[in-house]
């Protein structure tokens, strides 16, 4: 391909990361011709030629010499119209939005197709770690069994800090926002809806399969406490939050994001501060795993720059295995083991435990350890959401593969 000229949409952690790993990139054949922000007037700690700031995205949309468009923009609603706009022209577009992407990706899909263009968001999922091109091209077959790991680096940070160096949880939020890691709501981060978006790219990459966020068990860390931290330090396991996408059998695969009990001997468990790390399990290979910075202004941006120049030649998504014979259907019939940690709020007679294999009571805090179906934590949110509640996976798939 020619050469690229860039027009790039947000300069913030991720914009001002690639601006500076771009002119370092002698092989990209690619320069930035405009850059469109919300806010021209705000002070930045990067130095620009004069004329490339613009806050009209029509400057980069009807430039025809712009031949790339890269958006890493905060905002999703509008990073969709951008987006959407771009492709409508043609115009390919490397995107880091993976809440954009996963809200919106069978009509990314289509656009794509219609307007003869491409797409590529490898950056939204897991940061640095190239996760999406792999999961596309290498693991191009039937025999991908599950794709688990701490996706979300904001969080993973926070818990480190928590478990590792007793830093209080509302410290190592404010560390997690002062360092770039978090989202500009880092409820986003906390919640598990950062992880949530990404495990939805993953699995359309790792099965053909798109599952609307509505449709997915979610549950972040905000609740967690000193009782919690005790319980899992006491069990020699660390509590990480985990996504995963899980096939159960031939015709079916799950996938819920909520956080787990990792034990010593899981890849995972020794994935730290804002690093992510990804776990690829197959029939003929057992485990192959990813690790690598998952947030942050320059290794998001390298993957940003990866995709540009990707780009350089010619590479899309094809989505080929959407179109496979015989893809799986989402479940959210399997069986899970979790542990309940409450105060006031009854879980066990809101909640349809099928069993209960143990039950602490005290004054103050209460843990039951039971069984109960996906769909049925799914159905029982607003009970899980009370202030006094957290839940923690307690793994199954798998485990007698891993000793
Ligand atoms: N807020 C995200 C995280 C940034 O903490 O992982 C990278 O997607």
């Amino acid at each position: 391909m020619s050469e690229l000229k860039i027009g790039l949409f947000g300069l913030g952690v991720v914009g001002s990361g690639f601006v500076k790993v771009i002119s370092r990139a002698i092989n990209a054949n690619a320069g930035i011709k405009k850059i469109c922000v919300k806010d021209l007037g705000k002070e930045r700690d990067i130095e620009l030629p004069e004329g490339l700031l613009t806050d009209n995205p029509a400057d980069i949309l009807d430039d025809p010499e712009i031949n790339l468009i890269v958006e890493v923009i905060n905002d999703a609603d509008a990073a969709f119209v951008i987006v959407s706009e771009a492709l409508k022209r043609g115009i390919p577009v490397v995107s880091g939005s993976k809440a954009m992407v996963a809200n919106h990706l069978p009509e990314l899909i289509e656009l794509q197709r219609k307007y003869d263009t491409a797409l590529l968001y490898d950056a939204s999922s897991c940061g640095s770690i190239p996760v999406i091109r792999n999961l596309e091209e290498y693991y191009d077959n039937d025999l991908l069994l599950e794709v688990k790991g701490i996706l979300n680096g904001s969080s993973n940070y926070i818990l480190s800090r928590v478990f590792d160096h007793n830093q209080s949880y509302e410290d190592a939020l404010k560390t997690a926002i002062e360092l770039g890691f978090a989202e500009s709501d880092p409820s986003f981060d906390i919640e598990g809806f950062d992880s949530l978006f990404k495990l939805i790219i993953i699995t359309v990459h790792a099965l053909g399969a798109y599952v609307k966020p509505s449709e997915i068990f979610t549950y972040g860390i905000s609740h967690i406490s000193d009782f919690d931290i005790n319980y899992a330090r006491e069990k020699s396991v660390k509590i990480k939050l985990v996504a995963q996408v899980v096939k159960i059998s031939d015709s079916e695969f799950t996938m819920f994001v909520m956080p787990e009990f990792v034990s010593r001997n899981k890849y995972i468990y020794s994935v730290d501060d804002e690093y992510n790390g990804v776990v690829i399990r197959g029939e003929c290979y057992d485990r192959q795993f990813m690790f690598g910075k998952g947030a942050g202004s320059l290794p998001t941006a390298s993957s940003i720059l990866s995709d540009v120049m990707a780009r350089l030649h010619g590479y899309r998504y094809e989505y080929k295995k959407m179109g496979y014979k015989g893809r799986p259907s989402y479940s959210t019939e399997p069986v899970l083991k979790v542990y309940v940690r409450y105060r006031n709020t009854p879980v066990t007679e809101l909640l349809p435990f099928i069993t209960i294999q143990q039950r602490f009571l005290s004054d103050d805090v209460n843990y039951v350890i039971g069984e109960i179906k996906l769909s049925d934590l799914i159905k029982g949110r607003e009970i899980l959401a009370a202030p006094d509640v957290f839940i923690v996976n307690i793994p199954t798939f798998f485990v007698h593969l891993d000793n």
